[in-house]
C-alpha cells in the first residue's frame, strides 16, 4: 500500500509533571526522569523527522516545561524547520521562559485548562496553586502575542463549566480551543466511572459547541471531541494507524499513538537504536494495523470502512480484549452493549475519589 510520510509529530519528552490529572492520556506505567532521552538524541529525532517529511512538531508530556533543556529542543526543532508547538499545562513557565521561548523560535501554546475556577481546576489537577498560576502564565503569553490554543477536557465533574470556559478562551485572545469530551485510555480508563459524563451532559456539550460555532465565526475556532461512549459511530482515531501522525515516548519508543503500549503483543522500536523513517516505513507496528486486511467482521464489509477505520484500536484492546475487533462504541459492535451499559450504569461510583495519576 501507499503509505505517505506522517504530517505531526509528538515529542513526549517525559512524564514528569506537577499536576496529577485523573485522565491524563500517558500510560499507567510511567517512565521515569533516568530513562528520558537526553537533548542530543532529541535533536537528532528531530533532524529526522523533518527528513521524513514532519512538518509539525507538538513538545508535550508530561510537562515539557519539567526538562531543563527546552529552549534548546525549542530551538533546534525550529532550527531543523518544523512548525513548532508546546503541549503545557504552564506550570514552570516563567515570564522569562517564555521570553526565550519565542525567542527560539516557539510558534505556538496549547495551554490546558484543568477547570474554570480556582476550585475545579486545582482538584481536577490535583495541584494547589495550579490555577493561579495557569492565570499568570496566559497574560503572559497573551502580552506576548503568542498565538494560543486553550485545551480543554471535560468530564462529569466539570462539563457544566463549558460556557464559560469558551468565554475565557475569547478573554485570553486565544484563536481557538479544544473542546475534548474524555476519551478513556491511560489514566482516564481508571478513572472511567468518576468521569464518565452523562447522556445529557454529552448531549448538551454538543449543542453548546454548535451554538457557540455560529455565534464566534472568524472570531474563535472550536474544535471539538465528541464523547465516543455516547455517539454511534467510532472515532478515526488518529486519523488511521500509521497514517498521519507519530509519537516518540520519553524514552525512545516510537508509537503509532499515545495509548499504543496498552496492545501488549506489539513490539516497539526506539529512536536510539533504528532511524525514524525506518521506523515509519516498515516498523512492524506501524504496520500492524495499516489498510484493513487486518480487519474482522463487521468491518470488513462495512461501507463506513474508509471513513473510521474501525475505530480506536487502543479501545477495541481495552474493551473487546482483541485490537483487531471493531472497536465498540460502534452500534455494528457485538459488543456495543459493553459500553452501554457503561454509560447508562455508570452512576453508582461516579462520586468516589479520583484515582490521580502518580509517577
Ligand atoms: Fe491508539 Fe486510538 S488511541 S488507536
Amino acid at each position: 500500500m501507499n503509505i505517505p510520510p506522517p504530517i505531526a509529530m509528538l515529542a513526549e519528552l517525559t512524564h514528569r509533571c506537577p499536576l496529577a490529572c485523573p485522565y491524563c492520556s500517558n500510560p499507567i506505567n510511567l517512565a521515569r526522569k533516568e530513562r528520558e532521552l537526553d537533548t542530543g538524541v532529541w535533536l537528532d529525532a528531530f533532524r529526522q523527522a523533518t527528513d521524513l517529511g514532519v512538518l509539525q512538531l507538538h513538545l508535550s508530556g508530561g510537562e515539557p516545561a519539567s526538562r531543563r533543556d527546552l529552549v534548546e529542543l525549542t530551538g533546534g526543532a525550529r532550527e531543523a524547520g518544523l512548525y513548532c508547538n508546546l503541549i503545557t499545562s504552564a506550570i514552570g513557565l516563567t515570564e522569562r521562559r517564555l521570553k526565550e521561548l519565542e525567542d527560539a523560535g516557539l510558534d505556538h501554546i496549547q495551554l490546558s485548562l484543568q477547570g474554570t475556577d480556582v476550585e475545579m481546576a486545582d482538584h481536577v489537577g490535583g495541584y494547589d496553586g495550579g490555577y493561579k498560576r495557569k492565570m499568570q502564565a496566559a497574560a503572559w503569553i497573551a502580552e506576548r502575542g503568542i498565538p494560543l490554543t486553550l485545551n480543554t477536557v471535560l468530564h462529569r465533574r466539570n462539563l457544566h463549566q463549558l460556557p464559560r470556559a469558551i468565554e475565557m478562551a475569547q478573554e485570553m485572545g486565544a484563536r481557538r480551543i479544544e473542546v475534548a469530551i474524555v476519551q478513556f485510555h491511560g489514566w482516564a480508563l481508571r478513572n472511567r466511572n468518576q468521569l464518565m459524563p452523562t447522556k445529557e451532559q454529552a448531549e448538551d456539550a454538543s449543542r453548546i459547541v454548535a451554538e457557540a460555532r455560529k455565534r464566534l465565526k472568524g472570531k474563535l475556532v472550536l474544535d471539538y471531541v465528541p464523547a465516543d461512549y455516547h455517539t454511534d459511530i467510532p472515532k478515526r482515531c488518529m486519523g488511521g494507524w500509521g497514517m498521519t501522525g507519530l509519537n516518540i515516548a520519553p524514552d525512545g519508543q516510537v508509537l503509532p499513538c499515545h495509548a499504543a503500549q496498552t496492545i501488549p503483543h506489539l513490539k516497539f522500536e526506539s529512536i536510539r537504536d533504528s532511524r525514524l523513517a525506518d521506523i515509519w516505513y516498515k516498523g512492524e507496528a506501524f504496520n500492524a494495523y495499516r489498510g484493513d486486511d487486518w480487519m474482522q467482521e463487521p468491518c470488513k464489509s462495512c461501507e463506513f470502512k474508509k471513513r473510521d477505520f474501525g475505530g480506536c484500536r487502543c479501545q477495541a484492546m481495552a474493551i473487546a480484549g482483541d485490537a483487531t475487533a471493531t472497536d465498540p462504541t460502534c452500534t455494528k459492535s457485538p459488543l456495543n452493549h459493553l459500553v452501554r451499559q457503561r454509560v447508562d450504569g455508570d452512576a453508582g461510583d461516579a462520586e468516589q475519589p479520583f484515582v490521580y495519576r502518580s509517577l
